[in-house]
Formats: structure tokens, C-alpha cells, sequence
């Protein structure tokens, strides 16, 4: 059906430019590069922001669970509010057919809020984004405009900085912090734009490849970093940006499909395009704020590292850290010093597929003894203070005596907590009963920093019986 649309409204852009304007807001108008050219075509004026009904709702330290409306139009909603001119203050705005009422929105509001003391305001605009996917991204125009308006608002009434204020913008929710920075950029001499811009996972369709304008982009904010989980690069189909597009670009696990979200659809079929557009939650695409989420309360299970690209990243070329360190991906990438140098904007980190999705990146080698020419495959587990880790397969083949095998591995929980080490090795079927190894020696060198723990062992174990290793 909604091809017909899509036709419908293709043939109108062809004849003449339309342009729509809003009370305090201005025009906007659909000539290029807003509409009218190759892959924007089917994107149109946007829809009034009555039409929308965008609410900006602010939760503090104070709101508890019940957040308080702020009206662009009345000043007099923000006074009353417990928005505290003395806080920073963080957006979360949300993409194509989601809600800032409730959901992931509000939870990272209630989250900051928790963790620090801010001002955190859901953008919900639910009823913009719940319609065809290129009107939505049309209506982020105006969506921007009020958001835009709003601090303005807070600029004059309280001599607030924008540079005080941090978007976090989903998918299109992204290309919309996007436009709320161009509109802010520089209004006033005393006021040098917005602080921050995170995007999360910004969208792809409609917007990669086209001018910086229309999108989010690196002078949108002082500072801008994105972090990508659903790239579309043929043959791959995804919702997200492909290329960097701020100061810092995070690709986990190569930025396209994440580990443990199991949908199948991941492949381009031609006639599959329309219902991937319209899908709702696509896993993939929802990492970005599940990450962002956990970093906040994580820091030092995202650590990401510089690399051409993330086979490089895999082949061990770009372990450990540089010398300048490694930005932490999500909520404390503003930490990372050289976070506006800029000469290599791809950061690369593995995460666990599951919650908390934290993981830490070591080089583990293991000195063995026993015997030589026994197949099988070794492993290790960490043992903590509350269990231990899965086991870490770190060689398998033929296992030699006096070899020291080595590996890559991200380790899901935090290793430096690990009280001991556990080796074990497992037999082939035709493997002799009888064969025995151990693990005389194992180092742990740290993605962070390059730092060097050991733990070593005493005599050998037949398969399957784990050998503690005690630090050294
Ligand atoms: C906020 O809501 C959560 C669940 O939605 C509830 O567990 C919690 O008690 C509420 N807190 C307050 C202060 O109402
Ligand atoms: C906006 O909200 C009003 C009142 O809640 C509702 O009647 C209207 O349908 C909403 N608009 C859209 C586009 O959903
Ligand atoms: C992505 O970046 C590459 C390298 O900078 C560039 O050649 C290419 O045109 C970009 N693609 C899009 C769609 O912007
Ligand atoms: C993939 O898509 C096809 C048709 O588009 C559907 O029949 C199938 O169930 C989907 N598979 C998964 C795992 O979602
Ligand atoms: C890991 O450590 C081993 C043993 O010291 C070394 O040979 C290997 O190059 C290291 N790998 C990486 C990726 O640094």
C-alpha cells in the first residue's frame, strides 16, 4: 500500500517547491538537499509541531518517577519546574515509531538522574515518528526547531549555556540533535553551541551520503560522538550509518550486526526493503542505547581501540591501548582527552551479547608442560570472588610441552577481579587416556594500558580436571 504513497508523493515533488512555516519556528521549505534530489525524494514538508504533540518532560532528583511538562511556548512551565539552571542538563530523544513517554527513554532519565545530578528531559514526539518512515524524518525538522526553541528559552530566561547541554538522540532521534546544534550554532557571541551530541545508532536511510546539513555531523556540537550497531553496507541491510560522522565513532563488533541479537534477516533482499523500513525493534539497532545505558553504569567494560578497521581490530593489529590511552565508548567518551584530535575516527571493542554487555579485551598466553603431540584444546575460566567465568578456548590442534600458545580474548567480566586461574584442557576421541598437561605459566597482558599480571601453576592434569593457577 504504501508504495502508492510514496509514488503519489514523488510525482507532487516533481512539480514545485512547497514550503510550510510555524509560529515561532519559520519556513521550511522541500528544496534540495531537504527533498527533491536522488534518495531524499520521498521525504516532505514536515508536519506541524502541534500535530505532533511533542512533550518535553523533565525528570530531577526532585520528580522522582512523575516528570513535569515543559511547554516551548510558555516560559512560565520551565519557572515552575525544579529545572535548576545549575545542572547540566541531557535530552534523550527517541526514533522512528518509539515513545518518549515510557520505555528505554525514560529509563536512561531516571538512570542519569540517579547518577548524577542533572536535569534529563524525554523528548517525546511519539506521534511524529509513528507514521511512514520517510515522514518521520521529515518531521524531525520541526522537532529540532522547538527543541532548538526551547533552549533558547532557557539561554534567555536563565543565562544558560548551551554548552551545558548533552543530546542523546536515537536513529532519526540523532539526525534530530543534529539539527537542534545547527540552529544553535553560535546564535550569540557569548554562547558557542551545544556541549554534546551522542548518536545513537544515527539512521542511515535517506541521510548517509548526503550533506552535513540535513544530518547529524561533527559541527553540530563541541563535541560529538556516535556509536553505530546496525550499519547498512551491501550486502548488509541496517537501519545506521555506516561512516563516521562525529569527533568519535564507535563501531562495536564491527558495527553492523551485534552478538545475541539472533533475527536472520540481516542479509539484503530486494522485496524485504519495505518491512525492514517499517520493523520496530530491530534488535541491532537498539544495541546503540542498551550500550549507552550500561556504559553509564560500566565505564570500564567499553574501552574502544583506534583501528583502520574492525578485521584489523580482530587480527590483534591495533592491541593494546596507544599511548594516548583509548576513549571509553558511550556516556564517559567525553573523558578521552584527544577526544577532538580527530586523525582517526573509528574505535573499535567487542561486547558480550548479553546484558550487561560489558567486556575487557587481554592478550592471554599460557606457557604449557607435560608432554608434546597431544591434540586436544586448553582453555581458562576466571575464578572470582562469586563463581567464576565461562572457559576461554586459547589454543587446540597439537599441544606441546614448553609452547607458549596465545590469543586475543574479551572477557566478559572484569579479569582484574580474578582471585585464581583455572586451566583445563579437553581430549580428542583418539587422544591417549593417559595424556597429561599443565599450565606452568599464564600472563595476562591489559588492552587498557599494556599492564602485565601472571598467575603460574605446579605439575599437570589429565582432561577434563581443572589446575589452579595462583598470581605470581
Ligand atoms: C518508580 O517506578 C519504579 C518502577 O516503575 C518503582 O519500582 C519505584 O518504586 C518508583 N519510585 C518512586 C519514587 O515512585
Ligand atoms: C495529539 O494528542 C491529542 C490529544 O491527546 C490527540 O487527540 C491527537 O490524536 C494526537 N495527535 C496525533 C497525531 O496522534
Ligand atoms: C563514506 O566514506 C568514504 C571514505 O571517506 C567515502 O569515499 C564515501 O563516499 C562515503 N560514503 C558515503 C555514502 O558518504
Ligand atoms: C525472515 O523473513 C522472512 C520473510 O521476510 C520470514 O518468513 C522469516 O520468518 C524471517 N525470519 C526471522 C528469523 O525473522
Ligand atoms: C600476545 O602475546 C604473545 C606472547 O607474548 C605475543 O606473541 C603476541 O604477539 C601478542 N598478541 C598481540 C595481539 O599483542
Amino acid at each position: 500500500m504504501i508504495p502508492i504513497v510514496w509514488i503519489g508523493a514523488f510525482l507532487l515533488l516533481g512539480t514545485a517547491a512547497n514550503e510550510v512555516c510555524y509560529k515561532d519556528l519559520g519556513c521550511f521549505s522541500d528544496k534540495p538537499p531537504w527533498s527533491g534530489i536522488p534518495g531524499r525524494k520521498l521525504f516532505g514538508l514536515p508536519a506541524s509541531p502541534e500535530s505532533m504533540n511533542i512533550s518535553f518532560l523533565l525528570f530531577t532528583r526532585e520528580t522522582g518517577n512523575l516528570s513535569q511538562k515543559l511547554l516551548y511556548t510558555e516560559k512560565s512551565t520551565v519557572q515552575n519546574s525544579y529545572f535548576s539552571p545549575l545542572r547540566k542538563t541531557r535530552f534523550v530523544i527517541h526514533g522512528f515509531t518509539s515513545t518518549g513517554k515510557y520505555g528505554w527513554v525514560v529509563e536512561m532519565c531516571l538512570l542519569l538522574v540517579k547518577v548524577e545530578n542533572v536535569n534529563c528531559i524525554a523528548v517525546d514526539w511519539e506521534d511524529g515518528a509513528k507514521c511512514t518512515y520517510f515522514t518521520a524524518a521529515s518531521n524531525i525538522r520541526v522537532l529540532g526547531a522547538v527543541t532548538a526553541y526551547l533552549i533558547n528559552t532557557l539561554a534567555k530566561a536563565y543565562h544558560y549555556s548551551p554548552s551545558k547541554i548533552h543530546l542523546i538522540g536515537h536513529s532519526i532521534g540523532a539526525h534530530t540533535a543534529g539539527e537542534v546544534g545547527r540552529r544553535l550554532r553560535g546564535i550569540s557571541r557569548q554562547f558557542s553551541g551545544i556541549g554534546r551530541i551522542t548518536g545513537l545508532d544515527p539512521a542511515g536511510i535517506g541521510f548517509e551520503g548526503f550533506p552535513d546539513m540535513v544530518r547529524l555531523d561533527p559541527s553540530d556540537a563541541q563535541f560529538v560522538d556516535v556509536i553505530h550497531t546496525n550499519a547498512g553496507k551491501f550486502p548488509t541491510i541496517g537501519f545506521g550509518m555506516f561512516n563516521a560522522t562525529g569527533d568519535l565513532d564507535f563501531y562495536p563488533n564491527g558495527g553492523r550486526v551485534m552478538p545475541g541479537c539472533d533475527d536472520k534477516n540481516t542479509t539484503l533482499v530486494e522485496t524485504d526493503f519495505d518491512t525492514e523500513m517499517e520493523g520496530v525493534g530491530n534488535c541491532h539497532h537498539s544495541r546503540s542505547h542498551e550500550y549507552y545505558r550500561y556504559s553509564i553504569l560500566f565505564p570500564g567494560g567499553f574501552v574502544a581501540y583506534p583501528c583502520e578497521s574492525y578485521e584489523s581490530f580482530q587480527e590483534g593489529n591495533c592491541f593494546p591501548c596507544p599511548r594516548e590511552g583509548c576513549p571509553m565508548m558511550g556516556h564517559y567518551a567525553d573523558r578521552f582527552h584527544n577526544k577532538l584530535r580527530n586523525n582517526n575516527p573509528k574505535y573499535f571493542l567487542d561486547t558480550a551479547p548479553k546484558k550487561p554487555f560489558t567486556s575487557w579485551l587481554y592478550n592471554i598466553s599460557v606457557k604449557l608442560s607435560g608432554m608434546t603431540g597431544v591434540k586436544g584444546e586448553m582453555d581458562i575460566a576466571f575464578q572470582m570472588k562469586d563463581g567464576k567465568t565461562k572457559e576461554y578456548q586459547i589454543g587446540s590442534g597439537s599441544l606441546n610441552q614448553g609452547q607458549t600458545y596465545s590469543k586475543l580474548i574479551s572477557v566478559e567480566i572484569n579479569p582484574v577481579k580474578a582471585s585464581r586461574v583455572e586451566f583445563i584442557w579437553h581430549k580428542k576421541i583418539f587422544t591417549s587416556f593417559w595424556a597429561k598437561l599443565g599450565a606452568e605459566r599464564v600472563r595476562l597482558v591489559r588492552g587498557k594500558d599494556g599492564h602485565e599480571s601472571f598467575f603460574c601453576g605446579s605439575g599437570t592434569a589429565t582432561h577434563g580436571v581443572p589446575q589452579i593457577l595462583t598470581p605470581c
